[in-house]
């Protein structure tokens, strides 16, 4: 079924909130009307594949159209030995699906609870949270090439997954719609609280069942991070920076209290929020924007913003970061 909405508001398809418009939304649920949407003579020249719009910044009119995807099946494809591997549609609420693991009582996606957005977005920028990453257990990745229009599927390897990175915001940018998702996920208990309080959260609520650690990510996250329907935002609106070790020993010099996170023997993540609150912006407020006052990382509407108010917020951010730790932190959203 292929849905075609033109000349669309895209306030509520964007958590940010910002008031743009689209010339078109056409919203497919098979994989195959993919095949129509692209070889017909009318195909789109200018198109974007939306998700659930979590981790997107309009900045202006979408002259184009934005592909959405809005199947959402869930269905167990195979049994192996301890694993179960779980194929779900593009358009499926990621947090649907992580909720729905739980409930089956397979582990792998618990610490990943109440992230918003789509599963087909979920490979993109590799979410992650809590010590887990979605290339922890992403199998296999179905997408559609809209040059070739044709269907392709990889795996995990060739997905080339690192920190809030993928080949989909590589090679394949602009280039590919994701169609459907197979994860692995475990039938034994694989806990994993080694993030900040997380076990402190799932002691205090009866010790590691997956229940008990779904409750608690929620409830750290509901603690820290705005609520979109309260307050539009796209979560981390930065990456946390990879810098060289010797860049962090010598700040940690100065800020002895600075969080750093060891990726490698050379490298190591440094906690963006951490550097804008200790630049003085949490909290900080300019106009119809803001930086919010439980999580620094996150930049929020506070009614009525346009994305260029965000932008100009952003780029002071980034400004006051440089100037106070000669680090530059760069945006996690996609700006359109
Ligand atoms: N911190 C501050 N002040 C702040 C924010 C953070 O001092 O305003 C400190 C915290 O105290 C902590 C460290 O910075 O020591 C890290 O903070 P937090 O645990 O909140 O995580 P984060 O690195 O800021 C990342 C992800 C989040 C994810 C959390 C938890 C990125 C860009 N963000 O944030 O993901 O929920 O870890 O795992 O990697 C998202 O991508 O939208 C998102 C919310």
């Amino acid at each position: 079924m292929i849905n075609i909405l033109k000349n669309h508001p895209l306030r509520d398809l964007n958590s940010f909130h910002v008031e743009e418009w689209a010339d078109c939304i056409i919203e497919f649920n098979q994989k195959e009307d993919l095949n129509t949407i692209f070889s017909q003579d009318k195909a789109p020249q200018k198109w974007f594949a939306l998700g659930g719009g979590n981790n997107i910044l309009f900045t202006q009119r979408f002259e184009g159209a934005l592909i959405k995807p809005i199947g959402k099946e869930i269905t167990i494809k195979a049994q192996i030995d301890d694993c179960v591997i779980v194929k779900a549609e593009a358009g499926v609420e990621w947090d649907d699906l992580v909720a729905w693991s739980v409930e089956q009582g397979l582990w792998g996606m618990e610490n990943l609870s109440l992230i918003p957005g789509s599963v087909g977005a979920a490979p993109v920028q590799n979410i992650g949270a809590y010590g887990s990453e979605a290339k922890d257990v992403i199998e296999r990745v179905h997408y559609f090439d809209v040059e070739e229009c044709k269907h392709h599927t990889i795996g995990n390897a060739e997905c080339h997954f690192a920190y809030r990175d993928s080949i989909f915001k590589r090679e394949l940018k602009g280039k590919v719609i994701i169609t459907s998702v197979e994860f692995r996920l475990n039938k034994s208990p694989h806990p994993k609280l080694s993030y900040g309080d997380l076990s402190k959260e799932v002691e205090v609520r009866g010790g590691s069942t997956l229940k008990n650690i779904r409750e608690a990510v929620c409830a750290i996250r509901r603690s820290k991070l705005p609520d979109t329907a309260v307050l539009g935002n796209a979560g981390s609106f930065f990456k946390n920076p990879i810098v060289n070790k010797s860049v962090s020993e010598e700040l940690k010099h100065t800020y002895e209290n600075m969080p750093i996170y060891p990726l490698s023997d050379e490298k190591c993540k440094l906690a963006a929020g951490w550097l804008i609150d200790k630049a003085g912006l949490k909290g900080y407020q300019k106009g119809n924007v803001g930086v919010h006052d439980r999580q620094a990382l996150v930049l929020v509407n506070l009614g009525g913003a346009t994305g260029a108010e965000v932008i100009d917020l952003a780029h002071e951010v980034q400004h006051a970061v440089k100037e106070k730790f000669g680090i530059e932190i760069e945006p996690e959203v996609n700006i359109l």
